[in-house]
C-alpha cells in the first residue's frame, strides 16, 4: 500500500464551477490542467446541496459573499478532482490566475473562462493542509489511483 500522508506538497485539489460546467467547458479546463503537467488522482461530476457547499466554505462564513458563493456553488454540477504535480498547490493557484478574472494574467484559466469574482470558474487549494481537508471532503480512499 502506497502511504497516505507521502507527496502532501505534491497534491492539490480542484473543483470545476457551476459557471464553467454550465458553459461547457468542462473538457477545455481539463485540457489545460493535464496539459500544464498534473495527473489526475482522482475525479467527480456531482452536484453540491447548500448544506455541502456551505460545508466546504466554512472558512468564509463570516465573510459578505458567503451567501452567494453557496447559493452559487450548489446552483449546478461540478467536476471535483485531485491533482498531482510538484509543487501542485503554488503552480495550480498560478494556473487558474486570481481570484477576480479582470486581475488574471494572461493565459491562466479564469483569464479565460471566468466572468466575474464570484462565478470565477475554478477553485484551486490554498495550502497543503487544506488541499487534503478538501480532497477528504470528496474522495474515499477507494476512489484515488
Ligand atoms: P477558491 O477558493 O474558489 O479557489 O478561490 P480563491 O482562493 O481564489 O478565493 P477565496 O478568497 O478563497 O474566495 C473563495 C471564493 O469566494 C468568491 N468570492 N467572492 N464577491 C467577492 O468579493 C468574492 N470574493 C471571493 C469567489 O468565487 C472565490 O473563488
Ligand atoms: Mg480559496
Amino acid at each position: 500500500m502506497r502511504p497516505i500522508l507521502k507527496n502532501m506538497s505534491n497534491t492539490t485539489f480542484t473543483m470545476i464551477k457551476p459557471d464553467a460546467t454550465g458553459k461547457g467547458y468542462t473538457g477545455a479546463i481539463l485540457d489545460r490542467m493535464i496539459k500544464a503537467g498534473f495527473a489526475i488522482k482522482a475525479m467527480k461530476w456531482t452536484r453540491l446541496t447548500k448544506e455541502q457547499a456551505g460545508a466546504f466554505y466554512a472558512i468564509h462564513k463570516e465573510r459578505p459573499f458567503y451567501g452567494e458563493l453557496v447559493d452559487f456553488m450548489s446552483s449546478g454540477p461540478i467536476v471535483a478532482a485531485i491533482l498531482e504535480k510538484e509543487n501542485a498547490v503554488a503552480d495550480f493557484r498560478k494556473l487558474i490566475g486570481a481570484t477576480n478574472p479582470a486581475q488574471a494574467d494572461q493565459g491562466t484559466i479564469r483569464k479565460d473562462f471566468a466572468a466575474s469574482v464570484g462565478e470565477n470558474a475554478v477553485h484551486g487549494s490554498d495550502s497543503d493542509e487544506n488541499a487534503i481537508i478538501e480532497g477528504n471532503f470528496f474522495f474515499s480512499q477507494l476512489e484515488r489511483f
